[in-house]
């Protein structure tokens, strides 16, 4: 137990700000911990960023894999599509996205594959997604002609088989930081200064190392051990479904491999770096992605896992300089320069390359997965 002690993270009154909202909470029940932030700040029912922000985009916070070349998500789907026939093309399956921003990537998914009208008549569309403004441009995004189906959960989606795809989705969920001080594991929370002002603070009793808290005994002073447990939670539920029912699930994200310590919490407004505790609600939250974590979770939970590879090597190995190729064919000199730096932007491994992971998740006996 730390004395992170706030609950009552969704009730706010008409007109009063998140800020208001969250040290009013803090008055009453204590300090938060910074998962209970992060949550508050991102998916509060009224006042969360994902519910009234427009995020995406030049315009918005930060850009993505999609929003920057077509030929992200045209791969992805020809990724898909191999992995339909690999399932033994079903008449019927699930073909579901968490957290589908401006719906860009199932677009340029669906467009793509069209190669294979059968895979089209099969696809169930399936969205994961709590933002009601993003939700209509999801709608808007996809061609007239397709239905789709939206969750506030992956739990609701129903069963039968599946294809899932998630880009930059786990990245966007609540982390716990637990930081080594003395002989102990402290859990980062967030206080009020005197002045009102919020701020971290450490929870003052050490909370019981578990196990959970690798690299354990020997972790330098300060550092820093992060925990994203709905991602670890959600790969289980998605696991566990793989092995009740055939399909495969692509999860994309910035993160690392080993697992280890750092502070990688970061908040972005307007593309550049601010600070985490300034404006909840108004800036965007992130931490990198533990895919040891989500790995094991994974195969805890029965599934088969693939990688993770660089982003880079995976759109590499699906061709992406073939396609890039054939766009060039038909472009301006000026498009041209614009395909060659987003295809750099993808693939480089000082870039979205290098820091990006490709990690696959598929039920028992299907071929080793597209991209691997
Ligand atoms: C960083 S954006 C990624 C958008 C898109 N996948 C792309 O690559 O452009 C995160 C997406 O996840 C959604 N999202 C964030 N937290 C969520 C949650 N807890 N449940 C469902 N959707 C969520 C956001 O509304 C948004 O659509």
């Amino acid at each position: 137990m730390t004395s992170c002690m706030a609950e009552n993270l969704t009730a706010s009154s008409a007109g009063q700000s998140l800020t208001d909202h969250l040290a009013h909470l803090i008055r009453a029940e204590g300090p938060l911990t910074l998962a209970q932030y992060m949550a508050a700040a991102l998916n509060h029912p009224t006042s969360g960023y994902y519910r009234t922000q427009n995020p995406l985009g030049r315009a918005g916070d930060f850009i993505t894999a999609p929003e920057i070349s077509q030929v992200f998500g045209e791969l992805v789907g020809l990724w898909c599509l191999q992995s339909w026939i690999d399932l033994g093309s079903p008449s019927s399956f699930k073909l579901v996205e968490l957290g589908p921003g401006r719906g860009t990537l199932m677009a340029d998914l669906l467009r793509a594959a069209r190669l294979q009208p059968s895979f089209l008549s099969a696809a169930e569309i399936h969205f994961v997604e709590t933002s009601i403004p993003l939700r209509a441009q999801q709608q808007a995004a996809l061609p007239a002609a397709v239905n789709a189906t939206w969750h506030d959960r992956f739990e609701e989606i129903p069963a039968g088989p599946f294809i899932l795809i998630a880009n930059e989705f786990f990245d966007c969920l609540p982390i716990r930081q637990f930081i080594r001080k003395g002989q102990n594991w402290h859990e980062q929370c967030v206080a009020l200064t005197q002045d009102g002002a919020l701020c971290f603070v450490l929870s003052p009793s050490p909370i019981p190392d578990e196990g959970i808290l690798n690299p354990g005994p020997h972790a330098r002073q300060g550092a820093v051990k992060e925990i994203c447990t709905p991602a670890q939670n959600l790969v289980h539920t998605i696991s566990h479904r793989l092995v009740g029912n055939e399909g495969r699930a692509l999860i994309i994200d910035y993160g690392y491999v080993e697992p280890g310590t750092g502070d990688t919490l970061q908040a972005l407004r307007h593309h550049a770096p601010c600070n985490v505790l300034e404006t909840p609600g108004e800036v965007d939250l992130t931490a990198h992605v533990d895919f040891s974590a989500l790995a094991a979770s994974a195969k805890n939970a029965g599934a088969t896992v693939a990688g993770p590879v660089n982003q880079g090597e995976f759109l590499q190995t699906l061709g992406i300089e073939s396609r890039a190729n054939a766009l060039r064919q038909k472009a301006s000199a000026r498009q041209r320069q614009d395909i060659d730096s987003a295809t750099l932007r993808l693939t480089a491994s000082n870039q979205m390359g290098g820091l990006f992971k490709a990690l696959c998740l598929s039920s028992a006996d299907l071929p080793p997965p597209p991209g691997f």
